[in-house]
Parts: C-alpha cells; sequence; structure tokens
C-alpha cells in the first residue's frame, strides 16, 4: 500500500472513532460553575449551552433557531408567570433567547414568540437536544445518545465509577481545569505512563538512576483498563504525606482508565493514608482537550493546606504540557505498527490504543 492510501486510511480512522466518540459522555464543566444562569461551552468543535431546568441539566447547541444567537446570553424563565404581554405561563422552566425573547422548553422546542403571541409556533422552531447529567462533580453532555434520544440515552460507555465521591474519610479539591493542544487520548496515555516520571518529573515522582519499570498486570473489562504498580517516589518527594527524606512507597498505586478519557489513580499511602487524583478530559476539538481534576486525601485534612497541595499537581502538569503538546501525530495513532512499543511499561497504553482501534474498526464497518 502506498503512503498515501495508508495516510488517508489513519484519517477514515480518525474520523470514525471521534463520530463514534460522541456516543460517550463527556465532561464540561464543574458542577458548582453551572448556577441558576445557562452557560457557554465548548465539545467536539461544537459551541453548547448547558443550562440547569428546575432540577434538571439540559444541553443544546448554542444557537438560536431564530437568528443564530448565542442561547447562554439568555435566561431561564421559571414558567410560573404569564409573560409581561399577558401570554400564559409555560408551566415549566424554560430557556429564552436574549435577542427576541423565543423560549425553549427542555426539549429544545420553542413555546413562546413574544413577537406573533397567539399565533401558531412553526414546526420548525425548535433546536436540537442533547443528553447531559451531573456526576462527580462535573456536567457530562452526551451529544450523540443513540436512538432512545436524550431521555432514554444509550452511550458507548457508562459515566466513570466514583466510589471515593463524597466519601467523608477524604478532603476532595479541584485542581485548576487547563486546556493542553493535544488530543484527548494523547493526554490520557500521558497520565497512565508512569516509564517517564524518571525523565519528565525527575527528582519528584521518578528517580533517573531507577528508571526501570515495576512489574505489572494489565487488565482490560470491557470498560476499564485497570493495574496496579508498586512505586518509589525520590525521597524529595513534595506531595506532602511524609516527613521529607524518608522512604516514598507508594504501594500498590492502582490506575484505572474508565474509557474513554477519564482515568483514577489510588494510592495507599505509609501510615493507612490514602491520595486519589481523578481526571476527565473532553475534546474541545480534536486536537484540544480540556483536563477537570479532583484531588482527594486522607491527610492534612486542614483547608490551608489545599493550596499547597493543589501547587503540587500544578507544577507536574507544567511539565507534562510541552512533552504532550510536542507529540506528533496529535491524535494517538490507534494503528499499533504506527509508533514503538516496549512490552512491559507501554502495556496499558497498547492495550488502550487496542481499544480505541476496535471502537474505530466498528465504527468504520456500519458505513
Ligand atoms: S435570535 Fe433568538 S429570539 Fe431572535
Ligand atoms: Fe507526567
Amino acid at each position: 500500500m502506498s503512503e498515501s492510501a495508508g495516510n488517508q486510511l489513519d484519517a477514515a480512522g480518525e474520523v470514525a472513532l471521534e463520530r463514534a466518540l460522541r456516543r460517550t459522555w463527556a465532561p464540561v464543566c464543574q458542577a458548582d460553575e453551572l448556577t441558576d444562569k445557562p452557560k457557554a461551552v465548548r465539545l467536539n468543535d461544537a459551541a453548547l449551552v448547558v443550562v440547569r431546568l428546575g432540577g434538571e441539566v439540559a444541553a443544546f447547541p448554542d444557537l438560536c433557531a431564530h437568528r443564530g444567537t448565542a442561547l447562554s446570553l439568555g435566561w431561564v424563565d421559571q414558567g410560573t408567570a404569564p409573560a409581561p404581554d399577558g401570554s400564559p405561563a409555560t408551566g415549566e422552566p424554560c430557556l429564552v433567547c436574549p435577542y427576541h425573547g423565543w423560549t425553549y422548553d427542555k426539549s429544545g422546542t420553542v413555546r413562546r414568540i413574544p413577537a406573533v403571541h397567539g399565533r401558531a409556533i412553526p414546526r420548525r422552531a425548535k433546536i436540537e437536544r442533547y443528553a447531559a447529567t451531573e456526576h462527580a462533580g462535573l456536567i457530562w453532555v452526551l451529544m450523540d445518545p443513540g436512538p432512545g434520544g436524550w431521555e432514554d440515552p444509550s452511550p458507548l460507555f457508562p459515566l466513570p465509577q466514583v466510589p471515593w465521591w463524597g466519601d467523608p474519610k477524604l478532603r476532595t479539591i479541584p485542581i485548576k481545569t487547563y486546556d493542553w493542544k493535544s488530543s484527548p487520548a494523547r493526554r490520557i496515555e500521558n497520565f497512565i505512563d508512569f516509564s517517564h516520571f524518571p525523565w519528565v518529573h525527575e527528582g519528584i515522582l521518578g528517580d533517573r538512576a531507577k528508571p526501570l519499570s515495576p512489574d505489572h498486570v494489565v487488565e482490560s473489562g470491557g470498560e476499564t483498563i485497570k493495574f496496579q504498580i508498586a512505586l518509589e517516589e525520590p525521597q524529595t518527594s513534595v506531595k506532602g504525606d511524609v516527613v521529607p527524606g524518608t522512604k516514598v512507597q507508594r504501594d500498590p498505586t492502582t490506575y484505572t482508565v474508565h474509557l474513554p478519557y477519564s482515568v483514577t489513580l489510588d494510592q495507599q499511602l505509609p501510615d493507612g493514608n490514602r491520595f486519589i487524583l481523578f481526571i476527565a478530559a473532553a475534546p474541545l476539538s480534536a486536537k484540544e482537550t480540556r483536563t477537570f481534576t479532583w484531588n482527594a486525601r486522607t491527610y492534612r485534612m486542614e483547608p490551608e493546606a489545599d493550596e499547597e497541595l493543589a501547587k503540587f499537581q500544578e507544577l507536574i502538569l507544567d511539565q507534562d504540557q510541552p512533552i504532550t503538546e510536542s507529540q506528533r501525530p496529535e491524535q494517538l495513532p490507534i494503528d499499533l505498527s504506527a509508533e514503538l512499543h516496549i512490552a512491559g511499561p507501554d502495556q496499558a497504553s497498547i492495550e488502550y490504543r487496542r481499544i480505541l482501534g476496535r471502537i474505530s474498526a466498528e465504527e468504520l464497518a456500519k458505513r
């Protein structure tokens, strides 16, 4: 096969993968960031609006069917009172466009057009409705909910299981949300790649005198990829859970990839302590990734310790970002022959690519 034919195949595979992954839940903001006002977010290169309508979260294209105004500039009408022109209350919370007041219900159907009140609303006065939900302190959107539509979504993978969420023994804090110029798959692979610690995080997470990767078994279920490793961090660890100078053994450390783009790192620490780092990533576009992060700990529970521990995470991220953003192609090659792999340390990423490759192939086969 000529090189250009190969590239075309790769491109088709990538497009198929992106299309298939629109059938997965993607985080778009922290739940606290979504107040009683609509909020503009971006996902898969599309402008979306998320909004709380009554007790539910809803998501739509951020585009009014009338004149293309951003609905995120609008507001929520609780629907309990008649409109200023006397037309009856809609009876349910609705999203109101700020330009001419078209009023959308939770299904995206226009219920009120103030300028022609009393006359029939055009049948096409409707916008697409995406599935949306709140989970693990984040708002998640499913752009392609499947045949059941937004009311009965059938995602490719369930939302990540987070049994630790809300556990009072843990102090859970957000780490600053960040955007990298890389694909979400490259971002996730960086997170589960521990053999880079001595090189990118020398003296913090790894030691160049001990670059050997610990043995581990990668288990791949239908929804997760999981492995446990024993990690020894340098004695200069600034994670803050042990006295400087003592041996810092993270044993075991469990990584769980919740397909496609979330990961839980769960570490057992000395003295029965525990540290959890949860990330959930989403494609702003194919080559741009937004990552949301929760950090949970059982030690140094006082709120004053939050900032120092968050700063530690930011230090690590600042080291990872230029490496990950430099990777080409930006998309993770799902053809395993495209890059070289080392049995052992690269096992989890091989499995990750294999699964993404399978999703892509299944999608291509449908056409
Ligand atoms: S543009 Fe939204 S109501 Fe006119
Ligand atoms: Fe890293």
